[in-house]
C-alpha cells in the first residue's frame, strides 16, 4: 500500500476526533464508546494474533470508521458508508488505494449484510465489533438499540414478539460465538456467551414468576 506509517498514525488521530463528534450523541448503542471498545478489542486481538504494527494501525483505522454511514444509523435506512468514508478520508488527502482498502474491510464487517470476511484485516475488525454485541455490554446495547427503534423489551403477544429486543438474542446475539474468526475472539466470546445465557435464564424467571 502506498502510504507511510507516519501518515497512517496522523490519519488515525484526526479520524478519532471526527468520529467522536459524529457519534457522541448517539443513544442507540452505536456511540463513541462503542467505537472505543471495538478499537480496544481489535488491538487486543492483533496482539494475540501477532499482527504487524502496520496492519494493526490499518485495522484500528477501520475500527474507528466501521459504523460511519451504516444503514441502521440514518433516518433513510440506507448504506452511506462508502460515500461518507471516502469524503472524510479525502479531506486528509488520503490516496484512493488506501480509501478503497478501508471501504473493502468495512463492507465485510456487518452481520446483517451477511458478507464473509475475506482477509485477516476484516476478520479482526469483524470479531472486535461482534464481541461488543455480546456479554454485559452486548445486552445493554441490545435493549438500547431496541428502545431507539421503539421496540418492546419482550412481548407476550406473538405479533410483537418477533420485533422485540429479547428476540434479538435468538436472531443474532446467541449465534455470534460460533461466527468468530480468530482464536483470541473465540475465547473471549465463550465467556461473554456464558454470561448471556445466565442473564437469559434470570430474565425468563422474572418474566414468568411462579
Ligand atoms: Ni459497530
Amino acid at each position: 500500500m502506498t502510504y507511510n506509517d507516519e501518515f497512517l498514525k496522523e490519519l488515525i488521530a484526526k479520524v478519532t476526533n471526527d468520529v467522536r463528534t459524529h457519534f457522541e450523541n448517539d443513544t442507540s448503542g452505536h456511540d463513541f464508546e462503542h467505537l472505543q471498545r471495538v478499537v480496544n478489542n481489535a488491538k487486543f486481538i492483533c496482539e494475540k494474533e501477532n499482527v504487524s504494527v502496520r496492519d494493526t494501525d490499518f485495522i484500528v483505522l477501520c475500527a474507528w470508521l466501521h459504523d460511519l454511514g451504516d444503514y441502521k444509523l440514518n433516518k433513510e435506512g440506507i448504506d452511506k458508508s462508502k460515500g461518507m468514508i471516502t469524503n472524510l478520508l479525502q479531506t486528509y488527502n488520503t490516496n484512493i488505494e488506501l480509501i478503497n482498502k478501508v471501504i473493502e474491510v468495512v463492507s465485510e464487517v456487518s452481520f446483517s449484510k451477511g458478507r464473509a470476511a475475506t482477509s485477516i484485516l476484516s476478520k479482526i475488525v469483524q470479531d472486535a465489533d461482534r464481541l461488543d454485541a455480546i456479554g454485559a455490554i452486548g445486552i445493554a446495547r441490545c435493549f438500547a438499540y431496541g428502545g431507539s427503534k421503539n421496540r418492546p423489551l419482550y412481548s407476550d403477544f406473538p405479533s410483537k414478539r418477533a420485533e422485540s429486543s429479547y428476540q434479538h438474542f435468538f436472531d443474532k446475539l446467541l449465534l455470534l460465538k460460533d461466527r468468530m474468526n480468530t482464536q483470541a475472539a473465540i475465547e473471549m466470546a465463550a465467556e461473554r456467551h456464558a454470561f448471556m445465557l445466565d442473564f437469559m435464564k434470570r430474565f425468563e424467571t422474572e418474566m414468568n414468576p411462579t
